[in-house]
C-alpha cells in the first residue's frame, strides 16, 4: 500500500477533505487536522475541538465489504494507541464505534460512504479523540466525556500521535484483508457491552431494552428484549446506570 498520512493546520471537517480528495488519494491514506472548525457526529450532532486538543483524522478504505466493518478497523488502531498511553486503565469499545473509559466518551466515529454512479466505492471513516482537553473544557459538552490528558495528566504531542495511529490504521487494514474474521473477532472482544443490559434508541426515537446479545457478520447488534430477539444497527445506546463497565 503506498498509503498517505496528511496533516493540515486548519480545515472545516477531515472527513468532508477526504471525501472530496477520494479518487485522487492512495487507498488506506489518513488525512489529519491540527484544527477542525466544522466537525460532524453520528445523526447530525456537531462534532466540537479546540485547535490542538483532540485528534481529528480521517481515514480512506476502498476494499471494505461493509460499513461498520471501516469503522472497525480505525477504532482498532485508536485503541490500540490509547491503550499503550492508560496503563492499567482499561479503555473499550461502546457500539457501534464509540471509545469509552467507564462510563465516560473519549472518543467517536463516524462513517460515511462514498458513491460513485449510485454504486458504493468506499467508506470514509473519521475518529476524533479528546486528547489535550481539562475536565473544565469537556464540562461545556452534553454527554460525558473524558480525555488522555484527563486520564494520565499529561498532554500530548499530536503530530506524533498521528504517526502511530497512521501505522497502527494500515496495519489492522491489512489485517482486515488478510483475515477479516481475525480482525472482526478483536472489535467483538473489546466491546464490552457485550451480554450487558442496555437501551438501544432508534432515530425515529423507538426504544429497546434489553440484552445485548451479538454483533453479526456485518457489524449490526443483536438484543434479546423480552420475549423477542430484535436487529439494530442505527441509533444511540445508553448503558444501563447499574451496568459495571
Ligand atoms: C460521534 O458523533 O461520536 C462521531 C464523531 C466523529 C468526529 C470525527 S472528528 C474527525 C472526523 N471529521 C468529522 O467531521 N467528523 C469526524
Amino acid at each position: 500500500m503506498s498509503a498517505e498520512l496528511i496533516i493540515c493546520d486548519r480545515i472545516d471537517s477531515t472527513n468532508s477533505a477526504a471525501r472530496e480528495r477520494f479518487s485522487t488519494l492512495p487507498d488506506g491514506s489518513l488525512f489529519c487536522a491540527m484544527e477542525q472548525t466544522c466537525g460532524r457526529g453520528r445523526l447530525n450532532r456537531r462534532w466540537i475541538t479546540p485547535p490542538g486538543s483532540a485528534i481529528c483524522a480521517s481515514g480512506i478504505l476502498k476494499n471494505v465489504a461493509e460499513p461498520f466493518h471501516a469503522g472497525a478497523i480505525i477504532a482498532l488502531a485508536a485503541l490500540e494507541m490509547i491503550s499503550g498511553k492508560l496503563g492499567n486503565t482499561c479503555a473499550y469499545f461502546k457500539w457501534p464505534n464509540d471509545i469509552y473509559i467507564g462510563k465516560k466518551k473519549l472518543a467517536g466515529i463516524l462513517s460515511e460512504g462514498v458513491f460513485a454512479h449510485g454504486k458504493l466505492s468506499g467508506i470514509i471513516s473519521g475518529i476524533g479523540i479528546n486528547i489535550n482537553q481539562s475536565a473544565e473544557n469537556l464540562a461545556e459538552l452534553d454527554n460525558a466525556a473524558t480525555s488522555l490528558f484527563c486520564e494520565c495528566g499529561k498532554t500530548f504531542d499530536l503530530r506524533e500521535l498521528y504517526c502511530e495511529l497512521f501505522n497502527n490504521f494500515i496495519r489492522m487494514y491489512q489485517l482486515y484483508q488478510n483475515d477479516p474474521a481475525q480482525l472482526l473477532a478483536r472489535w467483538k472482544q473489546a466491546n464490552r457491552l457485550l451480554g450487558k443490559t442496555l437501551e438501544a434508541i432508534r432515530p425515529d426515537g423507538t426504544r429497546l431494552r434489553g440484552i445485548f446479545s451479538e454483533i453479526l457478520p456485518d457489524g449490526s447488534m443483536m438484543i434479546d428484549c423480552e420475549g423477542s430477539r430484535q436487529r439494530f444497527d442505527c441509533g444511540d445506546i445508553k448503558i444501563d446506570p447499574e451496568t459495571f463497565v
